[in-house]
């Protein structure tokens, strides 16, 4: 079956978890506006406010753009605007910031400039791009994720693989400034990535330590939120798929596209084994079985458009396996505020709880299949 017939055979399936979103999403724009939620407490809705730093925060916010984008409903719209302006508070900390300002502005303040025009939001995301810029180690040919220690042990040669997803908001700035400097930066980092975590049969090595005073040198690898350093954290392969897919979408570097594909392949060898449910770590002991369903929806993202750019539509029939097999996880309930269920943060703590990124990259693959152009990232 061709692309469009694939899509065609699942419409009505497709159509009918749209409306359920749509109907349940615009209900928590309501109930949980203000908030910058991560997961729920008896399923309502936590709340990060007090943490303005905390990697997720962009999220809900982005998630509210995704559904304006597709519904012009401006309640979505009022609840990202609420989002963005509370993630201000984080500019009082910029001694602070770390990698992850991409999963925080780049879907909220970088999809408000891109769906509304609006200039404070461009230049949010504009000064976010300008701060992963400043990460860069020029010695090591790498931007460092983390800041201080981690377990006791100086992170400033360490890198890890879900910096893939962070790049775009230097592809971004690099076209909206006509500065090439932030997309060279991107792809230097983009091309240690393919070389130190990415294996050689698509697996991936979450955490890399480079020299900080050499190019290009490698002293070890960490385990990282997987079962051991050895192993592939579930997450981190889709980071790997979809971020690869990504910087090959941005800049059209084919060596990109192949790390996409192979990463893309291991990850559907791994899941097609256990019934199209993500495990938490690929390469992991089923014993005790712990799954990611976040690991899951980033996947299917990174899938989607890995077919639309690669032309092979096996990618997107995965996608779908994957989000099809996923639907047990979903919860429908309207006393509850989450949707995906069975997210998991690590291997050692947190399994099996709603997460909000799980909602975000659910809904962004379901209107992937509606035939949505809007990328966010
Ligand atoms: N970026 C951190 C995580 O995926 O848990």
């Amino acid at each position: 079956m061709s692309y469009k017939e694939i899509i065609a055979a699942n419409r009505e399936w497709v159509d009918g978890i749209w409306q359920r979103l749509d109907k349940k999403l615009s209900r928590v724009a309501v109930s949980s506006r203000g908030k910058l939620p991560y997961t729920t407490v008896n399923g309502v809705h936590d709340d990060r406010s007090g943490d303005p730093l905390f990697w997720t925060n962009g999220f809900f916010g982005g998630l509210m753009w995704l559904m304006y984008a597709e519904t012009g409903n401006e309640c979505y719209r009022t609840t990202a605007e609420v989002s963005e302006k509370k993630l201000d508070a984080a500019f009082s900390h910029m001694d602070e910031w770390h990698h992850d300002v991409g999963f925080m502005w780049h879907i909220l303040s970088g999809a408000s400039y891109r769906l509304t025009g609006s200039p404070e939001s461009k230049n949010r995301n504009i000064i976010a791009a300008m701060s992963l810029m400043s990460r860069y180690n020029v010695r090591g040919n790498f931007i460092r994720c983390w800041n201080g220690t981690w377990e006791g042990e100086d992170v400033s040669g360490w890198t890890i693989i879900d910096c893939m997803m962070n790049l775009p908001i230097l592809y971004f700035a690099s076209r909206e400034l006509g500065d090439d400097r932030f997309k060279a930066v991107a792809m230097r980092h983009a091309d240690m990535s393919m070389r130190d975590h990415v294996r050689p049969d698509g697996s991936v090595n979450h955490i890399v330590v480079h020299s900080t005073e050499c190019a290009d040198t490698v002293l070890g690898t960490r385990r990282g939120q997987g079962y051991s350093a050895d192993s592939c954290w579930a997450r981190g392969d889709a980071w790997a798929l979809y971020g690869f897919t990504l910087s090959y979408i941005h800049t059209g570097k084919s060596g990109y596209l192949d790390t996409a594909r192979s990463v893309a392949d291991y990850f559907i060898a791994a899941v097609e084994k256990s019934s199209w449910l993500p495990h938490l770590d690929l390469l992991s002991p089923n014993v005790p079985e712990y799954y990611d369903s976040t690991a899951g929806a980033i996947a299917s993202c990174g899938l989607i458009e890995l077919a639309r750019v690669s032309g092979e539509d096996k990618y997107l029939e995965a996608a779908i396996s994957i989000l099809r097999a996923m639907e047990v996880w979903c919860n429908w309930s309207e006393g509850e505020d989450s949707v995906l269920g069975m997210g998991s943060l690590m291997y050692t703590r947190e399994q099996h709880m709603p997460i909000i990124y799980g909602d975000y990259f659910l809904t962004e693959a379901i209107l992937k299949l509606r035939g949505s152009e809007f990328l966010p990232w």
